[in-house]
Formats: structure tokens, C-alpha cells, sequence
């Protein structure tokens, strides 16, 4: 029997509902939220339900430009009807409306790399949890001239520019605009129980937002949502409000990166207890590289292989040329003869930031030298707050 894979209607949404409780272990009964920003799909054989995907319209930085992504999640398949397909049918089909909704990136959370390999995405990042001791942030100094105080709704555009700021200096945030984000990042900092802003005279430098947890004690923590700091003053100002809290609590949860921490603080920055990690698809390769900023010129000729490329209006292999010039960037065709051959899922990983080309060649993902690329995509290495 073949499978018809479609958008859900209303009547689907229960099930569907039902089906994503099951495979990520939801509390049975839980009331089904309205998302009406999800574009859910179904994969169905003879009118039943096997599986389901959704597919969520964001945008991310690259490069300093917004680049608009599909956001692939939930992807859920009944116990009876895996290892035949239907995932991969389900994403396929994710990918083709992505392209026809002009979004030439993909991103998603997998619970296995290799549920999406085949199909192009690789592992570019991961966003990480680690669990450091507040005593250790207790030892920072007070800031003189940092004013700090309670964030509220008045300070939306503040908080909004701080984001805006930090997350486009950056490869891989979210704009946090869009319908998915009514109220954009400010309302999403202003969701945590404390959010606490960081002041130089009337200017904004940062803000840190987090939950305070349950209970007193050793075992008790605070939970970071995240920190934005323009300045290493802002920073260490934050951080010591997280510090004056050791009377309490013994712990703080830290959600994402924990390079800046490294370079702030004076004792070893422990190793995550949780990894999540991420992956990226160049769903249209030319809009992709078209719609990124770029610091500085570069031209690299290579042979570019997407073995899924005719889902989504592709050719499996081309010859192309990466040109940039003053801050855009362009595609254009090029002779094949003698080209170095680079997976699309190799150029993922390089369009994401921080990656070089010599780890391509070691993982068989570029068959030859290219060190072009590596001046084109230099850059900060990707981070992506925003679980999805
Ligand atoms: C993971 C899941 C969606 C796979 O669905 P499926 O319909 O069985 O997958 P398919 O048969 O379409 O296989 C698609 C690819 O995934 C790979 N795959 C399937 N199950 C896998 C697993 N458990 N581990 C690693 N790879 C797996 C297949 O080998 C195939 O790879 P290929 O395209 O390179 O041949 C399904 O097992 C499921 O619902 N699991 C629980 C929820 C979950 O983990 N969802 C994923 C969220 S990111």
C-alpha cells in the first residue's frame, strides 16, 4: 500500500497529538495545545494515521543576516510502522513545501544523526546544559557603574535590541521574530521568573533571565534561561547576582555555551550533563548562499553533491563556483574537470560556522583540498538557544 503523505487537517490534529505523546513519552492526557503557526503533516496509509512531522517557519542568523529556515520537529512515527520509510517520507515532504515557502535552510534537534543523514542534514552545533557551582560565581567582584535592576515590560525595545545584537554577531540564533514569536525576544526573556537588566548610565548592556527552582539547600539551583552582556562589566555584574545567591543554593543551570564563562571565570568551567545537538540542511543551496552575510571576498570552484536534490527542484551533482564579493555572496556554474567533490551535508556544516575543511577530508564529506572555503566561512561557531 502507498503512503500519502499530506498537511493535517483539523480533524487529524487529536491524533497526531496523541501519536507525539506517545513517541516522546508525554504525560497521557495532556490537554493538546493549539498551535496554529505549526504546519503539521501526516503520513497516512489507507486513511490511517502512521506518522506525523511539523514544520515551523523561522529565520536564523548567518553571517549577519537573517536567513529564513524550516524548523523541523516532532517527527513521530507509530512503533508498527518504522524502519519502512515514513519518516523519511514525512521529511521529504517538509523539505519540498520548505523550498516552496522560500526557505532554503532546514534545522532540527535529532534524536538520532542518522534518522536525517540520508536525507542531508548534518550535525552542526549543540546546545549544551551544564551545572556549575554558585560558589564558584560567587567569587566575582562587584561592578562599580553597572547599575542592575528588575527587567519589565518597559524595557521590551532594551531587551529586544540586546538579542538582536548578540544573536546576529553570531551563526545560528533565531530572530525570534515572526508569528512563532508574537511578542518577539523581549517577551521571551521576560517569560523567566527573573530577569534581571544591566545598566551603564541610561544605556542597556545586558540582561540574564532565569527561574529560581524549588527548595533551599546544596541540592537546589537556579535555572539560566540565558545572559546577554555587551561588555565584560556587564557580565561579571550578572554573573554576581547568580553568585549572591549561595546562601540558598548550591547549583545554577546553564542552558548553551559556556565559552564566555571560560574566559570570565576563575575555576574550570565543568563539562555539559546534557548535549543536545543540531543539524542543518541546505534545502537551495543558491537562495542559502544568496540570503547569508559574509565577512570578507572569496571564490572557491567545487563539484557539489545532494543525492536528494530533485525533492526540492535540485540536481544531485553541479559544478559550481562560490563567489564573494563585498558582503553578498552568489553561485555560479562552473567546469566540473578536476574539481574537488563536497558533500551538501559538508557544506552545511561549513555554511554553520567554525568548521574547516580539513575535517570534511577526514570524515569523507570533501574529496580534496579547498582552503578557499575556509576564509569564506570563518566565523563564530554555530549556537542555537531556541529548542524546538
Ligand atoms: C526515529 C523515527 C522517527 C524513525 O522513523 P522511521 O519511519 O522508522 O524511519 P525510516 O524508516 O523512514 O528511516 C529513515 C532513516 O532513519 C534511519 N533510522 C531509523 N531509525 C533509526 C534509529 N533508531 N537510529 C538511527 N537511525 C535510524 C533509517 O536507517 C533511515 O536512514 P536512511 O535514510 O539513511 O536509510 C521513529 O523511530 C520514531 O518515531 N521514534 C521515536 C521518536 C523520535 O525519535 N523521533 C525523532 C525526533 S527528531
Amino acid at each position: 500500500m502507498t503512503l500519502d503523505v499530506r498537511p493535517l487537517a483539523e480533524s487529524d490534529l487529536d491524533e497526531a497529538w496523541a501519536l507525539g505523546l506517545t513517541a516522546f513519552g508525554g504525560e497521557p492526557g495532556t490537554p493538546r495545545r493549539d498551535a496554529p503557526h505549526r504546519q503539521q503533516w501526516g503520513a497516512f496509509e489507507g486513511g490511517r494515521l502512521l506518522g506525523k512531522a511539523s514544520l515551523l517557519r523561522y529565520a536564523q542568523w548567518f553571517g549577519g543576516r537573517p536567513v529564513p529556515m524550516a524548523g523541523v520537529a516532532g517527527v513521530a512515527v507509530r512503533p508498527e510502522a518504522r524502519g519502512r520509510g515514513v519518516s523519511r517520507a514525512l521529511v521529504r515532504a517538509l523539505a519540498a513545501s520548505a523550498v516552496a515557502q522560500g526557505l532554503p535552510v532546514s534545522a532540527l534537534f535529532p534524536t538520532a544523526p542518522g534518522v536525517y543523514r540520508g536525507l542531508g542534514w548534518e550535525v552542526v552545533g549543540s546546545l549544551d546544559e551544564t551545572r556549575l557551582a554558585v560558589s564558584d560565581l560567587a567569587r566575582l567582584a562587584p561592578v562599580p557603574g553597572v547599575r542592575l535592576r528588575p527587567a519589565g515590560e518597559d524595557d521590551g525595545p532594551a531587551l529586544q535590541e540586546l538579542w538582536n545584537d548578540a544573536a546576529s554577531a553570531g551563526n545560528g540564533q533565531l530572530t525570534r521574530t515572526g508569528p512563532l514569536f508574537a511578542g518577539g525576544a523581549a517577551a521571551e526573556a521576560l517569560e523567566a521568573e527573573v530577569v534581571t537588566l544591566a545598566e551603564v548610565g541610561t544605556a542597556a548592556v545586558g540582561y540574564l533571565s532565569y527561574d529560581r527552582g524549588r527548595g533551599y539547600g546544596p541540592d537546589s539551583a537556579l535555572r539560566v534561561w540565558e545572559m546577554v552582556a555587551r561588555t565584560d562589566l556587564a557580565a561579571r555584574a550578572l554573573l554576581g547576582t547568580l553568585g549572591a545567591w549561595d546562601t540558598v543554593v548550591g547549583g545554577v543551570h546553564w542552558r548553551g555555551d559556556t565559552g564566555d564563562l571560560a574566559l570570565l571565570l576563575d575555576r574550570v568551567v565543568p563539562r555539559p550533563y546534557e548535549t543536545r545537538p543540531w543539524s542543518l540542511r541546505l534545502l537551495d543551496p543558491d537562495a542559502a548562499v544568496a540570503a547569508r552575510g559574509w565577512s570578507a571576498d572569496a571564490e572557491a570552484a567545487f563539484v557539489l553533491l545532494d543525492p536528494e536534490a530533485a525533492g526540492t527542484g535540485g540536481q544531485p551533482e553541479r559544478a559550481v563556483r562560490l563567489v564573494v564579493r563585498g558582503g553578498d555572496g552568489r553561485l555560479e556554474p562552473a567546469d566540473p574537470a578536476g574539481l574537488p567533490r563536497l558533500h551538501v551535508r559538508g557544506l552545511a556544516v561549513l555554511f554553520a560556522g567554525g568548521a574547516s575543511t580539513v575535517r570534511l577530508q577526514r570524515t569523507g564529506l570533501l574529496d580534496g583540498p579547498l582552503p578557499a572555503l575556509d576564509a569564506a566561512f570563518a566565523g563564530p561557531a554555530p549556537v542555537l538557544l531556541d529548542y524546538f
